[in-house]
């Protein structure tokens, strides 16, 4: 006999035999659990989907416990040393990594997408001069699905892939072209002999020079980052893809959700928030102190640290580390990584902390590398972007195949008024 769960109810005495598949019940079964005719059906109660499986997916394995990331089964530690973002994408979107034509393909499609339609730069320009990376982002992407409009035809396969070429094409595009316009620098325009991450740098960075050279160390060091960055299965912003995605609304207005989701000081805003709390702790000899006030739970959090789902070291921070040794040495050490070994120190050998199983998470490091990297505090959200981008995409692709999807429609537990007419404005209290 199939694995199988027998529920008895207290309330009528009736018991039930229940499904057990992949270690899951499904919980619309529960719903024939009942007190009598009428009644709705039993439902489940997760606020914040702490245990409850949205969705069945091939692309990436976490086992948090045990500190293990993998993309398609390659391990994050393989993939960080001898991959390539745009190759890690590929792996991402399509199960495989690709052979050597495949990749020169791939590289080439990406390559000759990144240049943007003249007439978004009037929206660009539009922003206030000090409008935030990360609005900018999500602005500018639900915008340029308005240059598509046959991006709607999400059930054409082969439409959806030029969509997801465009996006994570653009993207880079669009990040560094929002950094120029906030600084008041002319746009930077792609270079087509420029890897995706060096090209990102171009497009940063690029003065005066007729061509731009990125630093190989630094060019790599942002690789390594976006590789770490692009997929992580259920999170917050993920979720919001598949979710917004379910309405069968086109991929540049969920991308721009899933960015809005990002933008949070919870997930993606967090390695922005680590160094805003590493300047406010300003020294190693201020964070005992610091600690103190976390552990008092005086709404102080230890930015960088604990996740949902690593109760052990977050794989990816490991991996960072030793990213910015290799950044530090071209860049010279960033003031700021005393304070945060020391916090990192104090922190695993605390008895509230080791408790809580908190351990630094992947941007507890990254902001120090970008920081010394000379990419400004604001844009570091943005550069978490910029690669989850193919992981949103690829869990939409996903999604838009998978034979049990449905439009997202949580259900609730009313806790509302009952029933009451309306009061006429003269007669009220
Ligand atoms: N500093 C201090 N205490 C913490 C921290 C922290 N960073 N994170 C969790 N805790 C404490 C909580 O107060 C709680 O304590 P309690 O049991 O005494 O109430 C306990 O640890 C469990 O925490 P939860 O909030 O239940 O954990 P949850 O899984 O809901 O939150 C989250 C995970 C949001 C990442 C949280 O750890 C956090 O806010 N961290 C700081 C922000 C951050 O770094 N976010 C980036 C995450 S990685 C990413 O998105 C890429």
């Amino acid at each position: 006999m199939a694995d199988s769960l027998t529920i008895t109810d207290n309330r009528t005495g009736k018991s039930y035999e229940v499904p057990i598949n992949d270690g899951t019940i499904k919980a619309i079964d529960l719903r024939k659990i009942k007190v009598s005719d009428d009644d709705f059906g039993l439902m489940t109660y997760d606020p914040a989907f702490l245990n409850t499986a949205a969705c069945r997916s091939a692309i990436t394995f976490i086992d948090g416990d045990k500190g293990i990331l993998e993309y398609r089964g390659y391990p994050i530690e393989q993939l960080a040393e001898k991959s390539t973002y745009i190759e890690t994408a590929y792996l991402l979107l399509y199960g495989d990594l690709p052979t050597k034509p495949q990749l020169e393909q791939w590289n080439h499609d990406i390559t000759y997408h990144t240049i943007l339609n003249e007439n978004l730069k009037s929206l660009l320009d539009a922003f206030r001069y000090n409008a935030h990376p990360m609005a900018r982002l999500i602005s500018t992407v639900a915008a340029l699905g308005t240059f598509y409009p046959e991006a709607k035809d999400i059930s054409d396969n082969e439409m959806r892939q030029k969509q997801i070429q465009r996006i994570i094409a653009k993207v880079i595009t669009i990040a560094a072209f929002n950094y120029r316009h906030r600084i008041g620098m002319p746009y930077a325009y792609p270079d087509n002999d420029l890897s995706y991450p060096g090209n990102f740098l171009n497009m940063m960075f690029r003065m005066t020079e007729t061509k731009y050279k990125p630093n190989p160390a630094l060019e790599h060091a942002l690789d390594v980052l976006f590789i770490l960055h692009a997929d992580h299965e259920q999170n917050c912003s993920t979720a919001a893809m598949r979710s917004v995605g379910s309405s069968e609304v086109d991929p540049y207005s969920a991308v721009a959700a899933a960015a809005a989701a990002l933008y949070g000081p919870l997930h993606g805003g967090a390695n922005e928030a680590v160094i805003h709390m590493l300047n406010e702790i300003g020294s190693v000899a201020h964070v005992p102190d610091f600690i103190k006030r976390v552990k008092a739970g005086e709404g102080v959090k230890l930015m960088g640290f604990g996740h949902r789902v690593y109760k052990n070291y977050d794989p990816r921070a490991k991996i960072i580390k030793k990213v910015a040794d290799e950044v530090f040495d071209v860049t010279g050490r960033n003031p700021l990584l005393d304070i945060a070994l020391e916090l990192e120190r104090i922190a695993l050998s605390d008895d509230y902390f080791v408790k809580r199983k908190l351990y630094p998470n992947v941007d507890f490091y990254s902001g120090l590398i970008y920081q010394a990297m000379a990419i400004p505090m604001e844009m570091f959200t943005v550069l978490f972007a910029i690669p989850r981008v193919s992981g949103w995409l690829a869990q939409w692709n996903e999604m838009l195949s998978d034979p049990d999807l449905k439009i997202s429609r949580p259900r609730q537990i009313f806790t509302g008024s009952e029933r009451r007419d309306y009061v006429d404005l003269k007669k009220r209290g």
